[in-house]
């Protein structure tokens, strides 16, 4: 029997979890074939275990507690909740958790830094300036070292500083100068956090993929009773540990898969100076690529010219042109799958001039009274070509920028060519190029599913968890 067999027969068998989580038992039955979870269901079975005091560590040997070698940062900032981040750091310290703290200014109004030293038997930061921390660029270090970043108890304060980019202080210049997973706890009066400001800030801050422990309802400790207690710090405990598990597994999710992503602008010279493009920034595809890279992936970009920075991945290849895309995507195959993220000029533009009908890269076209034709030049189809070679990847996925039509037009391309995923956007009104938001719809050949507004980081997300049921639906065809 395998591990997944062993855990769904603990906790009440398939007909029990299939009902338990409202899904068809055949799904679970699949599960226990390929011995694996997907990561859409993973936080259902890690409730549904912990409802059922099952310890999940044992199927999971590799993810146990003991050898998670995860580093955490606690950021304490001032209010009445402060004395029990106290607790947190105490149940954090029976783990194997690295943990370091650091205290906002109001947080020591409330609780001492010794206190907090003697629990975490380390030195617990306080000071952005501090010479002797600084010759190390301590506050770099803070915000690049950890793989999650708490606050809690995260005042009405550090929200909006944070949904606003200050960095005054040592707790504020971590959060922005952070890589990390960042989860906020707050807690403060009803009044406060249902503050339309702080509702605003709370709202940015979920867009921008900030992880929230929501706050109780109940007495305050002010005599008012509403919305923003902070929570028991074993829930919170409970929650960070979750998490963490829940990422330590993605983390491996795509092990041993290639993936290949193209993503940007190409661009395609007229002369030595002019050219021809259009406004993809590139951000979807480099969300795409951070998103896949942390569950393990081995990802490749290839990318038109960007101004943002690249993402972390194994490898970006940097091209400008259609054909110099298609090239280099070729020379990246085989591999598992292929994302066609890039916004591919469909045409190279050949400029009819006295002198020659070619792209003369060492003179500029001169300026006259007449008018300049152009013959248009196909560019190759990236996404076509290959999903219909014998090179086609597993999964191939292609994004569909419609301006009218959008579900249909998106469909009509994933059937002729041969896609398994098309992500249709309405780039119509200059939406969606350039933004950090984006709406779009998965289309399949069967269904479509239209995701709310979102960030293009939360989209990566939501495409890698499908891109995971591809495989496994490949996998079970195979
Ligand atoms: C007695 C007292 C209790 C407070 N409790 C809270 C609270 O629970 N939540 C909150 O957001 N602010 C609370 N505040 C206000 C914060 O301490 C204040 O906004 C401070 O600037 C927060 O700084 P920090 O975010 O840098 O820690 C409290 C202030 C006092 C004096």
């Amino acid at each position: 029997m395998n591990n997944i067999s062993k855990l769904i027969s603990l906790l009440g068998g398939t007909g029990a979890v299939a009902e338990k989580l409202k899904i068809r038992p055949s799904a679970i039955s699949n599960w226990k074939k390929l011995d694996k979870i997907p990561s859409t269901k993973l936080e259902a079975i890690l409730e549904l275990s912990s409802y059922l005091d099952v310890n999940i560590e044992n199927f999971f040997p590799s993810k146990k507690l003991n050898n998670l070698k995860f580093k955490m940062l606690l950021i304490i900032c001032g209010g009445i909740a402060s004395y029990k981040s106290l607790e947190i750091i105490r149940l954090i310290k029976k783990t194997d958790i690295e943990l370091d703290v650091v205290m906002t200014k109001s947080a020591q109004k409330f609780i001492t830094p010794l206190l907090v030293t003697s629990l975490n038997e380390k030195k617990c930061y306080i000071d952005l300036f501090s010479v002797e921390d600084e010759t190390k660029m301590n506050h770099i270090k803070l915000a690049r070292n950890p793989d999650l970043i708490l606050v809690a108890p995260a005042t009405a304060n550090i929200m909006a500083k944070f949904a606003n980019g200050l960095a005054d202080d040592l707790a504020s210049t971590i959060l922005l100068a952070s890589f990390s997973k960042i989860i906020f706890a707050p807690s403060m009066n009803p009044i406060m956090w249902n503050n339309l400001a702080t509702q605003e800030n709370y709202k940015t801050l979920l867009d921008r993929g900030i992880k929230f422990i929501e706050p109780d309802t109940g007495d305050m400790a002010c005599g008012e009773n509403g919305i923003g207690r902070f929570p028991e710090p074993k829930t919170i405990y409970e929650f960070i540990l979750s998490y963490i598990k829940e990422s330590q597994m993605l983390s491996s999710q795509f092990k041993n898969i290639s993936i290949v992503i193209t993503a940007g602008p190409t661009v395609e010279a007229i002369d030595p100076v002019r050219f021809i493009s259009n406004n993809s920034s590139g951000k979807q595809g480099f969300e795409i690529a951070s998103e896949l890279t942390k569950r393990g992936a081995k990802v490749t970009v290839i990318s038109g010219p960007v101004n943002i920075p690249f993402p972390n991945c194994e490898n970006v290849i940097e091209v400008k042109t259609a054909q110099e895309m298609f090239n280099n995507v070729t020379q990246q195959l085989p591999a598992d799958v292929l994302i066609c993220c890039a916004a591919v000029a469909d045409w190279k533009l050949i400029p009819k001039t006295s002198t020659n009908n070619i792209i003369d890269l060492n003179n500029k076209i001169k300026k006259t009274n007449k008018n300049l034709f152009f013959e248009t030049i196909k560019n190759p189809d990236i996404l076509e070509t290959i999903a219909k070679s014998n090179l086609r990847p597993k999964i191939v996925i292609g994004f569909s920028a419609e301006t009218d039509n959008i579900k249909k037009n998106a469909h009509s391309k994933l059937i002729s060519k041969n896609v398994d995923l098309m992500i249709a956007n309405d780039v119509s009104n200059n939406k969606v190029f350039g933004e950090d938001y984006n709406e779009v719809c998965f289309i399949y050949k069967d269904n479509y599913e239209q995701l709310e507004k979102q960030s293009k980081k939360s989209v990566a997300y939501h495409l890698a968890n499908k891109i995971n049921d591809l495989l496994v639906n490949f996998k079970k065809e195979a």
